[in-house]
């Protein structure tokens, strides 16, 4: 039904190989289907959002590991839409998601993967959050888990999380990118299954925000997709999956994929506003949105594939643009995610105003992770909270509340 295929040379190898690249040319690999054996209609697919909702296109056959991820939210993001000056503006959040983030998505997929490959431990490195679900997930099948972090830039929520669940957590004393050149070492010579998202089987399970996309809209597709792009697995992955149901006849086209990247951080959005063909690896990345702290982004091939075929684009924001937007989503709209995922709301206001986005665009903001990932970047901008003595007037002498005029409006 489906097997593993170079995206650059083509060459092809069997499903249940254990293999992150091709052999031959050390190209990324894709998971292809026999898309004439799958039947599948808008019709089969009634019914509430998640992740094993799609299991006709995920390459899976035994019992999935699982704790009820997808069918994640879809807020109309009214009061910003209003700002920028548009009226459908919204927000997916993948922050409602079991650990937290989008990366549950393809860790159900993965870890199922890999008990059906028959391997006995799991690895990755990690900006936070794919440690964090591979934790979960690991618990879940009851397998060892080994994560390495890049030393002091990982938000603490998502170390807990690590911790808690068991993982044997590793800090390097190097970036993101030393990580991940050292787990894929680690993993091949010791028989370990690598749960980064360059193994295409974890994609797999991403590519279902995309479903859920088009399913939620009736499957009348969004004008655009916006999403934070750092190892860039998520933007690939979405693109790929809505290709896939437009070969099987469910949509009709594909939104314009855009990527947006931390200024300080930016390899892609860089290659995509320069026409370069490649990226040029960002050598020392730095952003306050640690989970896109990425200068060598390994999908970066498939990510600028993604964004020339759909005709979208990517942008740069700066930290102060994304901690902005973080505190506008939270308290213009109620929702509250980490700053890598107000990358994506950032992206849009900027674009807005630059007129890339048109004011009667349909676009999906895709924010990736929850608020309380990172509790210290959100107290280090607030106000700190205002100490009184215990008792009533005090606490309405520090409101500036008079008590016939009320409290004051928002
Ligand atoms: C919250 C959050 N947003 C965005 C990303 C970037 O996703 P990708 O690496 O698939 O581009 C990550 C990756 O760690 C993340 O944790
Ligand atoms: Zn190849």
């Amino acid at each position: 039904m489906y097997h593993l295929e170079c995206i650059k040379c083509g060459a092809r190898y069997k499903a249940d190989e254990v293999i992150y690249t091709c052999r031959k040319c050390d190209g990324l690999l894709d998971v292809v289907y026999d898309y004439s054996q799958i039947h599948l209609t808008r019709e089969d697919l009634k019914g509430p959002l998640s992740v094993w909702k799609y299991k006709a296109l995920l390459p899976i056959s035994r019992e999935p590991i699982t704790l009820k991820e997808g069918g994640t939210p879809i807020y109309h993001m009214k009061r910003i839409g209003e700002r920028i000056g548009m009226k459908e503006a919204y927000a997916k959040h993948e922050g409602m998601n079991p650990s937290g983030s989008f990366k549950d998505r393809g860790m159900t997929v993965g870890v199922t993967k890999a008990l059906e490959l028959g391997m006995k431990s799991v690895a990755c490195a990690s900006t936070g959050n794919t440690s964090a679900s591979l934790a979960v997930y690991g618990a879940r099948a009851g397998i060892p888990v080994i994560v390495l972090l890049p030393q002091g830039k990982v938000a603490l929520g998502k170390v807990a999380q690590a911790l808690i669940h068991g993982a044997r957590v590793i800090s390097i004393k190097g970036n993101f990118d030393d990580a991940l050149r050292l787990v894929r070492e680690l993993c091949i010579e010791n028989n370990i299954y690598l749960l980064n998202s360059i193994n295409p089987y974890r994609l797999e399970g991403q590519k279902t925000i995309g479903f859920e996309i088009a399913d939620f809209f009736g499957w009348e597709v969004p004008d655009r997709i916006i999403l934070p792009v750092g190892n860039a697995g998520n933007i690939t992955a979405i693109f790929k999956g809505l290709n896939e149901l437009k070969t099987l006849g469910i949509i009709d086209r594909i939104p314009m994929m855009t990527g947006i990247q931390a200024e300080g951080s930016a390899p892609i959005a860089k290659a995509i506003k320069s026409g370069a063909a490649a990226i040029t690896v960002e050598e020392h990345p730095e952003t306050v949105a640690t989970a896109i702290r990425i200068g060598d982004p390994v999908n970066a091939v498939k990510a600028l594939n993604a964004i020339r075929m759909s005709g979208g684009t990517a942008e740069t924001v700066t930290d102060d643009e994304i901690l902005a937007a973080q505190k506008l989503l939270a308290n213009t709209e109620g929702i509250g995610v980490e700053p890598a995922s107000a990358a994506s709301v950032a992206g849009l206001i900027k674009l807005r105003k630059m007129g890339v986005v048109g004011k009667d665009e349909r676009v999906v903001c895709v924010v990736t992770g929850h608020l309380l990932k990172d509790p210290e970047t959100v107290i280090k901008m607030c106000d700190k909270p205002i100490e009184v003595e215990a008792n009533e007037k005090a606490i309405e002498r520090v409101l500036g509340i008079n008590r016939m005029a009320g409290i004051k409006a928002r």
